[in-house]
């Protein structure tokens, strides 16, 4: 299976952030915000990556990830995408990348709490078609939004203004190596962008297209509002792990006193 990280587009809404540098680049609490992209497909056992960025910072990607030593990789992909053509022009850029393999997709403004690795081993399993993970949220009609029927999507809404349900369709995507002749046939949409959502519902047509529910916390990071919010949810994380390490340390210094 092949990682692909989507990291172009110019964010537009993060101005003046953005003015002179990619949005991906920007600090999330710690780190910069695609190390977190990066992180989810590592730890969801995936070491065959690609990053596809643009824009006039992308040299600094370079200097930033290398060739990913510091997340245990031994070697990082790298495409450049011309313009700000949408997620799914970003991704078509990846196809030679990926050849017939299984694909996991993760935009590089999202920000997840636990490990993907289930979903990933659950996709592989299925061993074709697509997957899609969902999250309940207090605001979806700024996400794509799927209408559900039990176990089944029956399609899904981009930015709708009234949502059709709760859930936003989080930035992970699984798909066979078919999303690249998908994406030749699609016409840009109102905002002149090539959609993933597209993509998703024509695997919906399909009937080849499955959900599951994530766990824990998700957030993207592509606005003030969910900048903010994304580097207080990592802090919170870093801060939990930091007092159940201390919590097992204590506990651990305690049974070798009492032995
Ligand atoms: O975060 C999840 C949402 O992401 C989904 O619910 C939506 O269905 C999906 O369309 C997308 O919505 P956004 O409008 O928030 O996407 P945005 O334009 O902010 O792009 C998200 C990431 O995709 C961005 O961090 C980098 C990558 N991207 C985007 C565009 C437009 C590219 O690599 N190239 C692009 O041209």
């Amino acid at each position: 299976m092949k990682g692909i990280i989507l990291a172009g587009g110019l964010g537009i809404r993060l101005r003046p952030l953005t003015k002179v540098t990619n949005k991906h680049l920007l600090p999330v609490f710690d780190k910069p915000m695609i190390f977190y992209p990066l992180e989810t497909l590592v730890d969801a056992g995936i070491a065959d990556i690609m990053v596809v960025t643009g824009g006039n910072s992308a040299g600094d990607f370079l200097r930033l990830l290398g060739n990913g030593r510091e997340f245990g990789l031994r070697h990082l992909h790298y495409a450049y995408q011309e313009g700000e053509g949408g997620i799914a022009e970003a991704l078509s850029l990846a196809q030679f990348f990926a050849d017939d393999d299984l694909l996991c997709v993760v935009l590089g403004d999202n920000i997840i709490e636990n490990s993907i690795r289930p979903y990933v081993e659950k996709f592989k399993k299925q061993g074709g078609g697509a997957k899609i993970l969902l999250k309940e949220v207090p605001d979806p009609q700024r996400f794509g939004v799927p209408v559900l029927e039990g176990d089944k999507v029956l399609k899904i809404y981009e930015k709708p203004r009234v949502a059709p349900s709760k859930y936003a369709v989080t930035g992970v995507y699984m798909f066979d190596h078919r999303v690249f002749d998908i994406i030749r046939t699609l016409e840009p949409s109102d905002r002149n962008e090539l959609e993933i959502t597209d993509v998703n519902n024509r695997y919906i047509e399909w009937g080849e297209m499955s959900y599951d529910i994530l766990e824990g916390w998700w957030t993207d990071a592509g606005t003030i509002e969910s900048l903010l919010r994304a580097s207080n949810l990592v802090a919170q994380r870093q801060k939990k792990k930091r007092q159940t390490a201390n919590q097992e340390h204590e506990q651990t210094a305690k049974e070798v006193a009492e032995s």
